[in-house]
């Protein structure tokens, strides 16, 4: 008993953790950007750099949330050297806010 009491309070103690996180844009881009954007913004095989990325320093925060929020593939793909094209990613409101200064603060 004692021991699933501990468990529990652990398990508490995570999910408020990962929520605090969530707003840190950093932890966000980590967890869902990086894999195909690579660590640090730095690119990848797979997707463009973030780091000193024209397109992010110059797009607003509704231009970057439309292509977090609804992806970018198909017609509106822009670069020929990637396969694949940008899915829609799903995050909330906060979350795509944090991610959004995280990427102005890697491009500029
Ligand atoms: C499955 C791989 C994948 C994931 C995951 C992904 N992206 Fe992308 N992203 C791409 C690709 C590929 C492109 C380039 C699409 C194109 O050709 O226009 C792209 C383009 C972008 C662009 C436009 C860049 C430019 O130079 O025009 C932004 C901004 C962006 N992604 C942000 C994000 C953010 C923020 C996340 C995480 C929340 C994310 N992406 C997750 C693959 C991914």
């Amino acid at each position: 008993m004692k021991r699933m009491l501990a468990g529990a309070v652990a398990v508490l103690a995570l999910g408020s953790f990962s929520l605090a996180l969530a707003q840190d844009g950093a932890a966000v881009y980590k967890a869902k950007c990086m894999p195909c954007h690579g660590p640090e913004g730095k690119g990848s095989a797979m997707a463009p750099a973030m780091v000193g990325n024209e397109y992010v320093k110059a797009a607003t925060d509704q231009e970057l949330t439309d292509v977090i929020v609804k992806g970018r593939e198909g017609a509106a793909k822009k670069y020929k050297q990637y396969a694949i094209g940008m899915p829609a990613q799903k995050l909330t409101d906060e979350e795509t806010k944090a991610v959004i200064a995280y990427m102005k603060d890697l491009a500029k």
